[in-house]
């Protein structure tokens, strides 16, 4: 059995190294080029391709997978918003993910971006670096006086109501599928608004889907507290950028901490050489406010977290192509 995996890092090559060893019975083949077009003709051959990328499978690549006779496609990460699910569907490709490889590290980084939200650290560390050591007028919030809005209850963000918990926050959510557990404590409200109206930090933590889309809108920003904090760790998709920069100058936003942009494909985990270098204007924009945290994607990037994107993604595809079965399935 031959599996090729692309896209595949230098931080992930010895943990694919690794499980290359502990199979000695998978041909693995690896490559650092993403799955396109111009890189599909190296899965000839292979019975299973292991990818990670935010660049979308086309219709163009799956069809060719499919002439290949390669059926088990099996992604490094949660996401699966960037797979054109009509073509994997026609050419019959099975496609699994890797739904938590740490949902934890995610909570962790968003939290973090949380209290450096709250307690101002942007602006003293920008403050210190011209000489200016005064503590006014950035005084800071407290989270345990707040109430985090969480949107979607999945992995990730259960383990983030943990954390908030853990710092004393009151904490609600929203989602269509109501978690148990969350459940009995009362933790749910009844629609999106309910949770917009009620919430001093928003949370996010949903899959993009064609209904979410720019679900935080002009209208969605109108229906929250003033001065209140988004935290948006899970797609860029969801915020409308414009509606979020509107809500930032005239205050309703009083901070935002993106991990994620909507037109991240392309920028995020690229060196441009200097800030001015940054293709993209709307960008610049919020990395230049105090009160906006950019991040490149990187919540989810640990040790632990890499480590079990490859291995639970070659796991899957190993079993996909010796059973025809895997407990990573998606339903595309
Ligand atoms: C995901 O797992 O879907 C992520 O967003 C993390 C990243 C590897 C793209």
């Amino acid at each position: 059995m031959k599996i090729i995996a692309y896209g595949i890092r230098d931080d992930e090559k010895p943990y694919l190294d690794k499980w290359s060893e502990e199979n000695p019975d998978v041909e693995v083949a690896s490559t650092g080029e993403l799955l396109d077009e111009s890189t599909v003709d190296q899965a000839k051959g292979a019975d299973g391709v292991v990818v990670y990328q935010q660049k979308p499978y086309t219709a163009a690549v799956l069809d060719k997978l499919g002439s290949y006779g390669v059926k088990f496609m099996s992604l490094r990460n949660v996401g699966v918003d960037n797979i054109d699910a009509d073509a994997a569907k026609r050419n019959g490709i099975q496609v699994t993910n890797v739904p938590a490889y740490s949902p934890e590290a995610i909570a962790e980084f968003t939290a973090t971006e949380l209290m450096r939200l709250l307690r101002r650290t942007n602006t003293f560390d920008r403050k210190i670096a011209h000489g200016d050591l005064r503590w006014a007028p950035d005084i800071a919030e407290e989270l345990n006086q707040m109430t985090v809005g969480v949107f979607a209850t999945g992995r990730i963000g259960r383990a983030a109501i943990r954390i908030y918990k853990g710092f004393g926050a009151k904490v609600i959510a929203y989602d269509i599928f109501h978690n148990p557990e969350l459940e009995k404590e009362g933790i749910y409200v009844d629609s999106p608004e309910e949770l917009y109206a009620k919430s001093d930090v928003l949370s996010i933590h949903a899959p993009a889907t064609k209904e979410n889309e720019h679900m935080l809108n002009d209208d969605a920003f109108s229906k929250m507290k003033d001065g209140v904090y988004i935290l948006n760790p899970a797609r860029g998709i969801l915020v409308d950028t414009d509606a979020l920069i509107r809500a930032l100058d005239s205050g309703k936003v009083a901070g935002a901490a993106l991990d994620v942009y909507e037109d991240e494909v392309g920028i995020f985990n690229t060196d441009f050489g200097s800030f001015d270098k940054i293709p993209d204007e709307r960008l610049k924009n919020l990395i230049k406010r105090e009160n906006v945290l950019v991040s490149p994607h990187i919540a989810f990037y640990t040790k632990r977290a890499v480590r079990n994107m490859v291995y639970f993604a070659m796991d899957a595809n190993k079993s996909l192509i010796s059973t025809g079965k895997s407990d990573k399935l998606v339903k595309l």
